[in-house]
């Protein structure tokens, strides 16, 4: 008789980061570090998603071991990343099945994920946060472990920092949490989407080649050269979270915006201050910034606010009633629909793409 196999499928959304954590002392654990957290909008899954699908069967060769096949090619799993995630899983699902001898012993079971992000992957743009919320989500229902997206945040940081905040939706904070070894850091939504629904984002997809430093290896280097970035963990970052909670509170677009753009900058001033430095960001993406300026200036408020990620393609926050201000002039200015820019440019805008929170 051929031996079953179990099957779950879930997709998970990006989140962009308007205060961006920047520490993570513990490799592990993906902690944000002392004093720092981090606060993100989670992203329309009708624009960006991760889907993936878990399955596991006493028919798959042990000796294949558990798989990862992402966007089509065989992805390497043997990283302390993911395998913290798997170990941490199947820890949980060991526990229901010695608790209830009926079940199926799903975790002794070889796992083959398969995975596709329908954006750039390792590019700027968040596929560690949407990748692992949805592994970590996919192999929970597979598992059928009665988790809490709180639980759920707590295994998905160690995968990425960021994927424990694309277990929510709407503006989410990743807190450091009071334990000394920061196990109870985790996501925490700050507002539904429904408290503030007209956000918009405008995604400039510079490029889409994969990014020359990975997040992590960037972060660390920073951490460990960067005398800024003490200074960005010690007030920068505090100071911001504090103001963009309140903006999100009262709406105050303006303000959000006016964080969102001054966190993205000291963020890549501490990547410059990294020895050697680390530069995400190139001519488009400045380009980007001063479209941003000429749009603001030209409407005589803050319209718009970029901020960018470990990577060049800008994110580009804006009210829906501000649509055609923003997305004309950035089409207009990237020589329209044909994203053939009319600056002249190294490297051209591959493709824009628009989201809503959610
Ligand atoms: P990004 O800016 O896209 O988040 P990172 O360097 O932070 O780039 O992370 C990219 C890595 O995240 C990939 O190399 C891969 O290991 C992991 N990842 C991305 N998407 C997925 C996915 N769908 N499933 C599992 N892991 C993923
Ligand atoms: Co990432």
């Amino acid at each position: 008789m051929a031996e079953k196999v179990y099957r779950a499928s879930t997709t998970a959304p990006v989140n962009i980061a308007v205060v961006k954590y920047g520490h993570r002392p513990q490799p592990h654990l993906q902690l944000p570090g002392a004093l720092l957290h981090s606060l993100s909008v989670t992203l329309s899954q009708a624009d960006l998603r991760t889907l993936t699908t878990a399955t596991c069967s006493a028919s798959y060769p042990a000796s294949e071991g558990d798989t990862l096949l992402l966007n089509g090619e065989p992805s390497d799993v043997s990283g302390a990343r993911t395998q913290a995630c798997f170990r941490e899983l199947r820890a949980c699902r060991a526990a229901l099945e010695s608790a209830d001898p009926s079940l199926p012993k799903l975790s002794t079971m070889p796992l083959r994920i398969v995975s596709e992000n329908n954006f750039p992957t390792a590019a700027g743009l968040a596929s560690s946060a949407a990748g692992f919320a949805a592994l970590v989500r996919a192999i929970a229902d597979l598992y059928e472990l009665p988790a809490s997206p709180a639980e759920l945040s707590l295994i998905a940081r160690q995968g990425s920092g960021s994927a424990c905040r694309s277990l929510f939706g709407g503006y989410v904070a990743w807190r450091m949490g009071s334990a000394a070894d920061g196990s109870d850091s985790m996501a925490e939504q700050v507002a539904e989407a429904a408290h503030w629904p007209d956000i918009r984002a405008l995604i400039l997809v510079v490029s889409a080649a994969k990014k020359g430093v990975s997040s992590t290896a960037g972060m660390q280097q920073t951490v460990a050269t960067s005398g800024l970035f003490q200074e960005r963990i010690a007030r920068v970052v505090p100071r911001n979270m504090a103001a963009m909670e309140k903006a999100i509170r009262e709406r105050d677009f303006a303000a959000f915006a006016e964080v969102t753009m001054r966190d993205s900058n000291s963020f890549h001033a501490t990547c410059a201050d990294t020895y050697p430095p680390i530069f995400y960001m190139n001519d488009v993406s400045r380009a980007a910034i001063r479209a941003v300026e000429q749009i603001n200036a030209a409407a005589g408020r803050t319209v718009a606010a970029y901020t960018f990620d470990a990577g060049p393609n800008a994110v580009i926050y804006y009210l829906e009633k501000d649509t055609e201000a923003v997305v004309g002039t950035f089409y207009h200015v990237l020589g329209g629909a044909g994203l053939k820019p009319t600056l002249s440019l190294d490297e051209g805008v591959v493709g824009l793409l628009k989201g809503g929170v959610s």
